[in-house]
């Protein structure tokens, strides 16, 4: 079946090519049509946040986090895909440090601050920015495939299937090319947010969970108009066993007692980005780095 990605992305959903407009409408998925427009009403809040901090990015322009470098190396010259790209500031790190980059997000809010952020950086020529369902990847970007797909931090738990998500990240990468994944650790997805109590599943489930609030994880007072989001955990054995089955082989998977925003109020920050438990908390995985590559 044919899938394309065009003006009726703009409605969310897949796009199959034997069906009329009116019935695209009708199919289209209400947890990822709100989905999107909660993180529709997220971007402008956190382009203007003191957490993403983009003036100062500008001002003093930022490639990878030292870890990604460690685990990458030099990336200039490689071609890299960021799904799930936010308004782009990891996505035109890379870019800062060499690297040929396409960032894939839904929501058209996001795209295009991050094409904005692009031309504010001068690295348009090294950045494209398509606004796409990341389980709809592969096609979004025409088969093109990358040296590098990299997802960073609060990607997972947006999305229905691991299974399908690992298809297209198989898909995207060439012979030997790369996956760099970091990602809040899944069960710090099923506990509670004031409290290291269990609430929600651990495991991936046919039904979401759901959630209201207002807030963002940023810093900034404005509330969000579309307050409902829906959320699918995926367990670490989940993960794996998809990455796995899609011909990749895993090359590491570490746990850290860090994460780079305030997930619990108990968290201290311990330096850019980056929050932990203070002594007197137990130490827990709160997020997670996983590494695999496709066969040369
Ligand atoms: C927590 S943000 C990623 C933040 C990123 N690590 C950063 O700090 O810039 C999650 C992103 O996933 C995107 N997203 C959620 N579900 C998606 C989907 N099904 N397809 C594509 N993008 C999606 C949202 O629009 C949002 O930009």
């Amino acid at each position: 079946m044919g899938h394309r990605i065009g003006r009726a992305a703009d409605l969310k959903f897949a796009c199959r090519d034997d069906l009329p407009l009116y019935c695209h409408v009708l199919t289209m998925d209400p947890h990822v049509a709100a989905n999107r427009a909660n993180w529709d009403d997220r971007v402008p809040v956190h382009a203007a946040s003191s957490h993403y901090d983009v003036d100062g990015w500008l001002a003093n322009p930022r490639g990878p986090r030292v870890e990604e470098l460690d685990a990458l190396g030099d990336v200039g010259g490689l071609d890299l895909i960021h799904l799930q790209c936010h308004f782009g500031m990891d996505t035109l790190a890379f870019a800062h440090a060499g690297a040929q980059v396409t960032g894939i997000d839904f929501s058209p809010v996001a795209i295009g601050e991050a094409r904005s952020l692009a031309a504010r950086a001068s690295l348009t020529d090294r950045a494209r920015f398509v606004e796409a369902d990341v389980l709809q990847a592969a096609d979004a970007v025409d088969g093109q495939t990358y040296d590098i797909v990299y997802v960073s931090l609060g990607a997972l738990c947006w999305l229905p299937s691991i299974t399908q998500w690992a298809a297209q990240v198989a898909g995207l990468l060439r012979p030997g090319g790369r996956l760099y994944l970091h990602d809040v650790h899944p069960l710090m997805v099923a506990v509670a947010d004031d409290d290291l109590r269990f609430q929600y599943s651990y495991f991936e489930e046919a039904q979401p969970a759901s959630y209201d609030d207002a807030t963002t994880y940023t810093d900034g007072d404005a509330p969000l108009a579309n307050t409902r989001t829906y959320e699918w955990n995926h367990s670490l054995g989940e993960i794996v066993t998809a990455v796995l089955a899609h011909g990749l082989q895993i090359d590491q998977l570490t746990e850290h007692d860090w994460t780079t925003y305030p997930r619990f109020p108990w968290l201290i920050q311990t330096g850019e980005r980056r929050w932990r438990s203070p002594t007197e908390r137990p130490r827990v995985p709160l997020s997670f780095t996983l590494l695999a590559s496709a066969p040369p």
